[in-house]
C-alpha cells in the first residue's frame, strides 16, 4: 500500500502556532496550520519519509488504473506539466528556519507531485529546481541545495530505474559540483530506456540561454553547410532546445506556487501556448491537494491556439 503522507503526530503533540497565527492560515482550506512543539526539525536532521514511494506508484500504475478524484478525467490529463516550485525560503522563514529547511520540505511536496503524476497518466513533469540566476544566492544555500540534489538522486535512483521512470536533467551542468554531474550522468544513463513517466529536472537552467544555445548550434550547422537558412523552422529550433530529451517538449500546464505571477526565465520558447496556474501556497504546502486543484482548473480550460471555438 502506497503511503507518502508524513507521519501524523499524536494529538497532544500538536500545538497551534502562537506567533502571528494569521500568517499560518492555509489559504486553501482557511484553517490554521499546526506545528510540532519544541518546534521544527533540527537543521541537519533527515526527514523521516517512507521510501519506495515512486516505485510503488509506478507498479500500481502498471497493474490497474487509479480512480481519479472527482472533477478529473483521465482523457483530459495534460501530457506535460511544468512546475516552478517557489516559496521554500518564505516557508522556512515563517518558521524561523534557514532556507535549506524549506528546500527539504519542498522535496516532500515534489515526491507527492511525482507520485500522482505517474498515477494519473501524466507523461512528463518538468520541475525548476535551480535557476541559472540562482547562482548569486548565498554560498551556504547553494551548497545545501547541491547536496540535497545529490541526496535525492541517490535515494530515488534505484526506484526510478526499476519502475520505468526516466530521469533527465536540463541546464548548464558544467557549473555543478563534479560529484553531482556524475550522479546526473549515471541517473540519465540508467533510466534512458524507461518510458512510463519522465521527470525532467531543470538545474542551473535559463530559458533565454536555452534559446541562445539553440541559435548558436543552428548557426554553426548553417556555417558548416549542414543546414540551409531557408530550412530553419520551428521544428528545427525545437530539436536544438534542451527539451529535445522528451517526446512532449511543450508543457500543457505550468504551475507556479507562492503567489508570484512570473515565468522567471523558465521554459520560454516551450511555454508559448501553455496554460498557467498560479497557486497562493508556498511549495512545501502545495502537495497533492494543490496539484489536483491545478489539474481540475486545467481540465476546465478551452485551448484555442489562436483559433476560434467551433
Ligand atoms: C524556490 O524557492 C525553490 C528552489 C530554488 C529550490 C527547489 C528545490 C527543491 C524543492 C528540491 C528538489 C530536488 C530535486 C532533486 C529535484 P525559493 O527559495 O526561491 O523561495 P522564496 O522565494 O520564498 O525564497
Amino acid at each position: 500500500m502506497l503511503s507518502l503522507r508524513l507521519p501524523i503526530p499524536s494529538e497532544n503533540a500538536l500545538a497551534p502556532l502562537k506567533t502571528k497565527p494569521s500568517r499560518f492560515l492555509n489559504p486553501r482550506t482557511q484553517t490554521h496550520l499546526y506545528c510540532l512543539p519544541s518546534a521544527a526539525p533540527k537543521p541537519q536532521a533527515k526527514l523521516q519519509i517512507p521510501r519506495a514511494t515512486t516505485a510503488d506508484v509506478a507498479r500500481k500504475d502498471l497493474e490497474e488504473e487509479e480512480p481519479l478524484p472527482e472533477g478529473l478525467r483521465r482523457e483530459l490529463m495534460p501530457k506535460h506539466v511544468a512546475v516552478i516550485m517557489d516559496g521554500n525560503g518564505r516557508w522556512a522563514k515563517q518558521r524561523g528556519l534557514p532556507p535549506g529547511e524549506g528546500h527539504k520540505a519542498g522535496v516532500e511536496s515534489l515526491r507527492a507531485v511525482i507520485e500522482i503524476s505517474a498515477r494519473y497518466g501524466i507523461k512528463v513533469l518538468t520541475v525548476f529546481a535551480f535557476s541559472y540566476d540562482n547562482w548569486i544566492r548565498p554560498k551556504v544555500e547553494v551548497e545545501f541545495l547541491m547536496s540535497l540534489f545529490e541526496e535525492v538522486i541517490k535515494s530515488e535512483l534505484d526506484n526510478f530505474a526499476r519502475e520505468g521512470i526516466r530521469v533527465s536533467v536540463i541546464g548548464d551542468s558544467t557549473k555543478l559540483p563534479i560529484s553531482l554531474q556524475k550522479l546526473i550522468a549515471d541517473a540519465e544513463e540508467k533510466t534512458k530506456e524507461n518510458s512510463i513517466f519522465q521527470l525532467i529536472v531543470a538545474v542551473s537552467y535559463s530559458g533565454k540561454y536555452d534559446v541562445l544555445q539553440a541559435c548558436k548550434s543552428i548557426a554553426q550547422k548553417a556555417k558548416d553547410g549542414l543546414v540551409q537558412v531557408e530550412d530553419i523552422d520551428e521544428s528545427l529550433i525545437e530539436q536544438e532546445l534542451e527539451t529535445n530529451c522528451t517526446e512532449f517538449p511543450y508543457p500543457d500546464l505550468l504551475i507556479r506556487t507562492s503567489g508570484e505571477l512570473r515565468v522567471s526565465n523558465f521554459l520560454l520558447w516551450q511555454l508559448a501556448y501553455t496554460e498557467l496556474f498560479f497557486a497562493p501556497e508556498f511549495w512545501p504546502d502545495f502537495g497533492k491537494d494543490g496539484f489536483v486543484e491545478a489539474l481540475v482548473s486545467f481540465q476546465q480550460r478551452q485551448r484555442r491556439y489562436g483559433g476560434r471555438n467551433t
